[in-house]
């Protein structure tokens, strides 16, 4: 009798990027982790596999997404604005599930070490309990993921990074992440004003999670320079000109971006304003 192959890597995250909802989308991801990792710690791993991942994932049909410029701003001091920024972080969380399990299967031709593949589902593990978390924090407010309009486009650098591992590195952990690192403190400080402990709990857990994302991204780009004997800061500067579309904007988070294993000549030279003299 033929005994049924395990699932590879790849069509595990092709399935979870053609599920539309969120929930069923987190649920899927943690599955599938937890099945990875345990084949990991019993000393084996399932196969990497290829797979056609769609180049847009599955999406729920709330929330309805609209051009950045339409999605309307709220203050942040109201209660109404602190749901509207919970409700672009859930956003945020549940594209970067879909960002994570892309890298996944999008890039399998790039033979890579199974470390790689540790890193990027447990990344998409940490982003499918953001999603929840969030989803959580929406729904103790009596809202929920889908209440409100959401940013269209933020699939945009996955699009524009579908044929370069090294662009789709330095473009979603290294800039787009990143730019969490930099915002996180700002927002756990209006939870804090607002006494919103709950809140507060789930964006420290994103704010230290999202560390080793970046660092991630950081490691993997060093490696494939080190690969094809490229200059890790010289690559990283091209692809960020060529395929993010404008600059990076200050003040940057520069202690945990340290931590991360992002150095200040990577990303200065990119912004628009002058870096503190220290920084050249
Ligand atoms: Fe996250
Ligand atoms: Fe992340």
């Amino acid at each position: 009798m033929a005994t049924d192959l395990p699932k590879s890597l790849a069509q595990m995250a092709v399935e979870v990027l053609t599920t539309a909802d969120g929930r069923a989308k987190t649920a899927l991801s943690r599955q599938h982790a937890a099945t990875w990792f345990a084949a990991r710690a019993a000393g084996t791993s399932l196969p990497i596999g290829t797979a056609n991942p769609p180049l847009r994932p599955a999406r729920p049909e709330q929330p309805e997404l609209l051009d950045p410029r339409d999605v309307p701003r709220r203050k942040p001091g109201s209660p109404q604005g602190r749901i509207a920024l919970l409700h672009a972080v859930a956003h945020i969380e549940l594209n970067a599930v879909d960002l994570h399990w892309d890298i996944i299967a999008r890039f399998t031709d790039t033979e890579m070490p199974l470390g790689f593949y540790d890193d990027w589902v447990k990344s998409a593990d940490e982003e499918s309990n953001h999603f929840n978390l969030m989803c959580d924090n929406l729904e103790a407010k009596e809202s929920f993921y889908g209440a409100l309009p959401a940013h269209a486009g933020m699939w945009r650098a996955a699009e524009d990074t579908a044929d370069d591992l090294l662009g789709r590195l330095a473009v979603v952990p290294m800039v787009l992440e990143a730019r969490g690192l930099d915002v996180t403190p700002g927002m756990i400080r209006i939870f804090q004003q607002a006494k919103d402990t709950q809140t507060i709990e789930a964006l420290n857990t994103i704010y230290a999670e999202e560390v080793g994302h970046v660092a991630y991204g950081s490691k993997w780009f060093n490696y494939l320079c080190g690969r094809h004997a490229l200059d890790p800061k010289e690559q990283f500067h091209a692809l960020v000109r060529h395929y993010f579309h404008g600059a990076l904007k200050p003040p940057f988070n520069e202690e945990k971006r340290a931590d991360a294993g992002l150095p200040p000549d990577f990303y200065w030279p990119l912004s628009d304003q002058t870096p503190p003299s220290y920084a050249r």
